[in-house]
């Protein structure tokens, strides 16, 4: 199965997991779960923007993986990036991606995905893989629509 089919047979099973409960944590657990088990990824998860006291900063959700950071500020890091720039990060090698936040010393490649509530950026999906390059426009593209889920 391609890639493309992975994603394909995977989005109404996002999409029905989610309609499956309002709240919005319970469905970022699933679709961690589900996005985890189906690739294989090395941490898949997400940072919601939460009130950090002095601003807004990304704090840890939901994720299946080793135990990662609690708190990303804005700008920093992929996950900070994405929320800056409001836009998916694609990070081919994550040592080349000046400020990549290392919670694991065996992740390679990284993508980070906004996760949106009224077009506002809300929460970030990440994932992170102890592959190179793993992800590309097709990730991008499909993630997107998964994130879709959570809000929609
Ligand atoms: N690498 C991320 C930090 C989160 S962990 O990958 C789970 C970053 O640079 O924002």
């Amino acid at each position: 199965m391609t890639k493309e089919e992975k994603y394909a047979a995977l989005l109404p099973a996002a999409e029905s997991l989610s309609s499956g409960d309002e709240d919005v944590i319970a469905r970022m657990a699933n679709l961690a779960a589900l996005l985890h088990s189906e690739f294989g990824f090395w941490w898949t998860g997400f940072y919601r923007v939460c009130d950090g006291g002095d601003g807004k900063v990304l704090v840890l959700g939901p994720f299946q993986g080793p135990v990662a950071c609690t708190r990303i500020r804005f700008g920093k890091g992929v996950c900070g990036t994405a929320w800056a720039e409001d836009r998916t990060v694609v990070v081919p090698d994550v040592d080349k991606f000046p400020g990549h936040i290392a919670c694991s010393s065996e992740s390679r490649s990284e993508i980070v995905v906004p996760v949106r509530s009224n077009g506002r950026i809300v929460a970030v999906l990440d994932i992170d893989s102890r592959d190179l390059g793993t992800f590309d426009d097709t990730d991008a593209r499909w993630l997107e629509k998964v994130a879709e889920c959570i809000y929609g």
